[in-house]
């Protein structure tokens, strides 16, 4: 029986946070036991907000390594660029033709734009170039491209997988035939939101994340800036509203954590003494993987390889389904 196939992407806008990790890497690595993994590093999507070529390259590779130094293994599962696989354009043609402009108008990070121009009274438009716009149609190519079955993600992108299963739908009910397989997004209830240094959403465009392979001595200070209440040292504490616990968890065992919150409800533990469990915690975890990813990212030609290797064959995959919709959409030779 043929796997099932998991499809996700990761920008290359910096190195990946900690919430990119436990949101979408580290479930997607899970699945590549069961599934049929197609892993990509979304470029194109980069492209409309990093114009600095040797900075998209460079983020490029941090992207790859990522990948790889977290436990992707190329020989099971495919990794590419989403640059290097251009049947994803011809699809994204093909999906523009049915995608309502409106659904479009709907979508978060467009209306972000616009509620931020309204507010800085500058031109609803000022800052949106059509890569933002339609920025859901690329997405939904790169998904229903390699008729993926699950799309593991953080919650913050549901609404463009549900946009992915209203364009694909509205194809298959117009030629009256599953030519698009309607994916399924899967986010994990436990990670699917990871708070970043100060409460938010941890998020690039917050300034508020935790690179993953960052040196240790930087990576301690970034935990020691989460923000706290002013509660003092003495007064018992609740671990359920905490920064610093709600990070803590991602990294400790259920034993650890339960040992944790009664250290926390006990008082007489201070805000410096919670961090420092965390960055012990948080070292534990990353420090083999950053060694694995300091060794993957000073050897460019072994990233390119894999990169070339991997494009090639998601092209080959890429190429069949293209051709076979086109002919069902009219657009083949005799
Ligand atoms: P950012 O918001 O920092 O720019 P990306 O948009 O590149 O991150 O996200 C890449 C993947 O990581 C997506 O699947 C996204 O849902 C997931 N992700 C990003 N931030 C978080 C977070 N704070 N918690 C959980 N998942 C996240
Ligand atoms: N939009 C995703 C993000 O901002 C990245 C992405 C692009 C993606 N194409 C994808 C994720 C396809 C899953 C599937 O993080």
């Amino acid at each position: 029986m043929n796997k099932k196939i998991a499809v996700t992407g990761i920008k290359p806008t910096g190195i990946p946070h900690i919430g990119n990790y436990f949101g979408a890497i580290k479930p997607a690595l899970e699945l590549t036991k069961e599934y049929d993994a197609r892993y990509f590093i979304a470029d194109y999507h980069a492209l409309n907000s990093i114009k600095d070529p040797k900075l998209l390259q460079e983020m490029t590779y941090e992207v790859a390594a990522t990948w790889l130094a977290c436990g992707l293994n190329p020989k099971r599962s495919l990794v590419y660029r989403q640059s290097q696989v251009p049947e994803t354009f011809d699809l994204t043609s093909i999906l523009m033709a049915f995608t309502p402009k409106g659904l479009m108008n709907r979508a978060h990070a467009y209306k972000a734009k616009l509620a931020e121009n309204e507010e800085l009274k500058r031109d609803p438009d000022d800052g949106v170039n059509m890569g933002l716009f339609s920025y859901p149609v690329l997405m939904a190519a790169d998904i229903l491209l390699f008729d993926a079955d699950v799309v593991p993600v953080g919650k913050d992108q549901a609404q463009h997988l549900e946009m992915t299963v209203d364009i694909a739908q509205s194809i298959n009910h117009n030629y009256q035939k599953e030519l698009l397989k309607i994916p399924q997004a899967l986010i994990r209830k436990q990670t699917e939101t990871v708070i970043g240094l100060d409460g938010r959403k941890m998020s690039k465009s917050y300034d508020n994340t935790i690179p993953l392979f960052l040196p240790t001595k930087k990576m301690r200070k970034l935990v020691m800036k989460i923000v706290t209440n002013s509660q003092t040292v003495e007064e018992r504490k609740d671990p359920e509203t905490c920064n610093i616990f709600a990070l803590y968890k991602l990294f400790a065992t259920p034993k650890e954590q339960e040992k944790m919150k009664i250290r926390y409800r006990a008082g007489g533990m201070g805000w410096g003494h919670a961090k420092q469990a965390l960055f012990e915690k948080m070292e534990e975890t990353i420090s083999p993987i950053r060694k694995k990813y300091d060794e993957i990212i000073s050897d460019k030609q072994y990233i390119d390889e894999i990169l070339a290797a991997g494009s090639q064959k998601a092209r080959e995959i890429a190429a069949e389904k293209i051709q076979s919709l086109k002919n069902e959409l009219g657009l083949g030779t005799a």
